[in-house]
Parts: C-alpha cells; structure tokens; sequence
C-alpha cells in the first residue's frame, strides 16, 4: 500500500481509532467472531475459502493449498497486515473488487479482535 508508506502520519490520524482497537484487540473475543468465519475458513484441505493460519505477512491470495481464488485477489499488490486485514475485512470487494470474499465486518472493534485472533494462528 503506497499510501501507507508514504504517509504514515496521515493515516495514523485517520485511523487513529482503529490503531487502538488494534492494540486492545482482544483474541479471545476475536476467536468467539471467528465463527462467522470458520464455516468457510475452516483450515481443512478441500475448504470453500482459504485456510488463515500464517496469513499475517502473506500475500494476498497465495495459501498454496488453496485452489479456488479468484484472479482478483491472486492479482492484488497486498500483503495482509493489521492494517490490509482492517481495511479488507471492513468492506472486501470495495477494497478488492471481484473477491468472492463477501463476509463485512463493519465494527471496528470487531476487526481488532479477529485479527488478534488470526495473528494467535500464526504462532
Ligand atoms: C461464505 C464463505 C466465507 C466466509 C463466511 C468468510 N470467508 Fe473469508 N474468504 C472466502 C473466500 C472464498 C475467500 C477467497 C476469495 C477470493 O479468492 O477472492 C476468502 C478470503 C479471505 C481472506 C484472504 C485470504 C488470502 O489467503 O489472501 C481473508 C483474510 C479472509 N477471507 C478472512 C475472513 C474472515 C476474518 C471472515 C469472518 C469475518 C471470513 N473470511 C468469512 C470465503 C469466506
């Protein structure tokens, strides 16, 4: 994300707010979330969706186990990050259009959540 990178502070103030759901994110309560997930995502070879243990600083659409993406997420230039993951999970096709990852989650603290959940997988 070349914004990111560019402007750090920029965005540290926009998403000063989510930066501390980031930091208070809770995985217990994220693991609870997850179950909106887990039917899809359920980590077993053969899923419908993408298996997320180690998906933090991965490259978006590139599980190698994983036969069933679309080009669009296989051809994204993102690597999930706390910061992608937010931005994905709150509204997937707006951020990647012609995702068939169609699950939002619009509150802010429940994305801090499940992603201190998915970060507890990559342990
Ligand atoms: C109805 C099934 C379904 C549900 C429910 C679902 N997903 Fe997904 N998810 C998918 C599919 C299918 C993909 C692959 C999308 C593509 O290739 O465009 C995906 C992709 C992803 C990715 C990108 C993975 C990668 O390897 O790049 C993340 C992260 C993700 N989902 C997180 C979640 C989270 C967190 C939830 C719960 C809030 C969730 N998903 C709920 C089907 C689902």
């Amino acid at each position: 994300m070349k914004k990111t990178a560019a402007f750090p502070l920029a965005l540290m103030a926009a998403l000063g707010a989510v930066s501390g759901a980031f930091a208070a994110g809770d995985p217990a309560k994220g693991e609870q979330a997850f179950t909106l997930c887990g039917t899809c995502h359920t980590g077993q070879a053969g899923a419908i969706a993408p298996d997320l243990h180690g998906v933090i600083g991965r490259k978006a659409g590139s599980q190698p186990d994983f036969q069933l993406y679309t080009q669009a997420l296989k051809s994204a230039d993102v690597v999930w990050t706390e910061e992608t993951l937010s931005e994905f999970l709150k509204m997937p096709g707006a951020m990647i259009p012609g995702t068939t990852m169609a699950i939002p989650v619009p509150d802010e603290t429940q994305r801090g959540d499940l992603i201190a959940y998915l970060k507890t997988l990559d342990e």
